[in-house]
């Protein structure tokens, strides 16, 4: 159990899950950009240790940048995306890999790929750790998820509560009895 400010969280996927279904995902990018170069676009904050894990098991040659959206407070989806920083006019002819840490409503990643598209890649994919279906509508498609999860808010490998959460090196539920 983690206590994180007022909420407590129970576990969900422990460490070795998150490991073992990430080199699944590396092996399928690997293969699938088998004489390609490979353009990673990293969306802070959430997915910074799934990047890393994913990146170091990526034996295509790889770029990487890191872009950032604001759009998310609390435990519920704000539901409105503003700005996306960071993004490198290098993704243009490149064949592009989003990377996300959870797909939830699907503002964020309907709204960075609209953008990254604008800027003219080669190919886009979308790869996210986390999705949650019940609340996806499932457009554009996810194309590598690390696993489908229910609609109850999570925290740890990346994702937080407020702030905190972050450097858990698993996955945290919030407890049935907490909303
Ligand atoms: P969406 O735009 O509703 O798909 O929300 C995506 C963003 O909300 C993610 O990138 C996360 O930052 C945040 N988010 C959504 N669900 C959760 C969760 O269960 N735990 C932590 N963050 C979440
Ligand atoms: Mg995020």
């Amino acid at each position: 159990m983690v206590q994180l400010h007022d909420k407590t969280f129970g576990p969900y996927l422990t460490a070795e899950e998150i490991q073992q279904r990430i080199a699944v995902l590396a092996a399928q990018i690997n293969r699938d950009y088998a004489g390609k170069e490979v353009m990673f676009v990293s969306v802070l904050n959430g997915s910074f240790l799934f990047m890393a894990d994913l990146f170091k098991q990526i034996t295509v040659p790889a770029y990487i940048q890191f872009v950032r959206v604001y759009s998310y407070r609390g435990t519920g989806s704000s539901g409105k995306v503003n700005e996306l920083m960071g993004l490198n006019e290098t993704v243009k002819g490149k064949h592009v890999i989003v990377v996300e840490d959870i797909v939830d409503t699907g503002l964020t990643i309907q709204y960075i790929h609209r953008t990254v598209t604008a800027h003219e890649p080669a190919s886009l994919k979308l790869a996210s750790l986390l999705l949650k279906p019940e609340v996806y509508g499932g457009n554009p498609k996810i194309d590598y998820i690390g696993f489908e999860i229910p609609n109850r808010f999570v925290v740890g490998y990346g994702l937080d509560y407020e702030g905190l959460g972050r450097n858990l090196p698993a996955i945290y539920q919030l407890k049935e009895n907490e909303v």
